[in-house]
């Protein structure tokens, strides 16, 4: 039977140390502050944005929300986020995605100046990610899946990894952290074929593709960490890409959903935005 790899708890912990680099910040007159774009009615979204503004109560920061409607004008939100650029109260930057069809979300995303982009999602900072060396933010949920693996104990270097799902969010950043780890990494999606045996290979199992319950027990590795990105509403209950019942019979390890990566997220979020913080500190 795996172990559970518990992100509830790991997240506290991360939080319960920001709280005391807050504290730091606020004493040096600078109170990290992390304004989100929410565009449109998207329940999750709206749920994800409240949740990280109360985090940010929680640790002593400061946040702001900009609620804009789903058919608002893109010169409209290109305006804003260039006056969230200039404004030097605001560390961290944000549009929560997806945003509204009509908006261009790359061109929206490279707007946020990279010394604010906490999401680690602008091209500058994601290139950043690929190419190595001077580093910008790393994305918040491949940062937390991260942490897990490494949580576990588990060696990378020379391990087998696959990464199921190829999203700029998740998929693609976290094979590349995994591959700067030193393990082997193969990235697996929709039209891969025989997935099953592919996941099989993998000593660290990533799947993050949004289809609940794809991966069963028997593409599962004896033994192996498998971290479930995939949260799907299915009458009111989230459930994962990852069947947890027949899997964690076979896995070493593996996280829960909810109470895997998800709370990592968050906060990773807030990691990001005191680290924003910090840096303008020393800029300064
Ligand atoms: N929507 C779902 N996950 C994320 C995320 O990590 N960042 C943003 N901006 N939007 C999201």
């Amino acid at each position: 039977m795996a172990q559970i790899i518990d992100g509830k708890l790991r997240a506290a912990k991360i939080k319960e140390e920001l709280k005391i680099r807050v504290q730091a910040l606020s004493g040096k007159g600078v109170v990290p502050k992390l304004a989100v774009l929410l565009i449109g009615d998207n329940p999750a979204s709206k749920t994800y944005v409240s949740s990280k503004a109360k985090t940010c109560e929680e640790l002593g920061m400061f946040s702001e929300v900009h609620h804009l409607p789903e058919n608002v004008r893109e010169e409209i939100v290109i305006d804003l986020l260039k006056g969230l650029n200039a404004d030097t109260n605001i560390f961290g930057l944000m549009v929560q995605l997806p945003v509204p069809k009509h908006l261009n979300e790359r061109k929206l995303l490279d707007i946020i100046s990279p010394h604010k982009d906490v999401d680690g999602l602008c091209t500058v900072t994601a290139g950043k990610l690929i190419v190595g060396g001077e580093k910008g933010f790393v994305p918040c949920t491949p940062q937390g899946i991260m942490d897990l693996i490494l949580s576990t104990g588990i060696e990378l270097k020379g391990k087998r990894a696959v990464v199921v799902g190829r999203s700029n969010i998740v998929g693609k950043p976290v094979a590349f952290l995994l591959l700067e780890q030193h393990a082997t990494v193969t990235i697996a999606h929709s039209r891969t074929a025989d997935l099953g045996a592919v996941c099989r290979e993998a000593d660290v199992l990533v799947v993050a593709v949004g289809v609940p319950r794809l991966i069963t027990g028997e593409m599962v590795k004896p033994g192996a960490v498998v971290i479930d990105v995939g949260t799907t509403k299915i009458e009111g209950r989230l459930v994962g890409d990852v069947d947890f019942e027949g899997a964690s019979k076979v896995a070493g390890f593996i996280t829960p959903v909810p109470g895997g990566v998800g709370p990592m997220t968050i906060a990773m979020l807030m990691k990001n935005t005191v680290l924003a913080a910090e840096a303008h500190l020393t800029r300064k």
